[in-house]
């Protein structure tokens, strides 16, 4: 059986959807499946297309545990919801930005992380880029709670 996808979309592919890339990933490990599942992030502008995260974040997470330092942006297209099971938008603007180039015959279901974020108070993860340091630190705490979230709910 082919192994369950999962894509990270935020708007740059260099501040949110890394970090979620990296705690899935981080936390999948930990869990012993992590030959079991493929991952990657995505964004839905092209701007930063082959950078690595933005420095603010790979020290963020460093912090954190996570190493995002190999990762590099890149733009989602129409192809990733035939190559993916879960496409995972961190706001409402990237969700409906995906919708528009998702094809009529999808493999993937698109959701909103935080759906996997049951009671934290927020349905999007914010976008950090223009604000200060703590904003990337919130980011962390929300992503670890929505990848914790989509763990428990998978039947792996
Ligand atoms: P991200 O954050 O979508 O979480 O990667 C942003 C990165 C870059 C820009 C905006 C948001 N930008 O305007 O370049």
């Amino acid at each position: 059986m082919k192994k369950p996808a999962f894509l990270f979309v935020c708007l740059g592919n260099i501040c949110r959807s890394p970090v979620a890339e990296g705690v899935f990933r981080h936390k999948i490990i930990e869990s012993g499946l992590g030959d079991k599942v493929q991952i990657d992030s995505a964004g839905t502008a092209a701007w930063h297309v082959g950078k690595a995260p933005d420095g603010r974040m790979i020290d963020a997470a460093h912090a954190r545990g996570y190493d995002l330092s190999r990762l590099r942006a890149r733009q989602a297209v129409a192809q990733d919801f035939y190559d993916y099971d879960f496409i995972l938008a961190m706001d409402r603007e990237n969700f409906s930005n995906l919708q528009e180039i998702c094809p009529r015959d999808p493999r993937a279901k698109l959701v909103l992380f935080l759906d996997y974020a049951a009671g934290c108070g927020e349905q999007e993860v914010p976008d950090p880029y223009f604000g200060g340091v703590d904003g990337f630190y919130h980011v962390i705490d929300l992503v670890e709670r929505a990848s914790d979230g989509l763990i428990e709910s998978l039947d792996l």
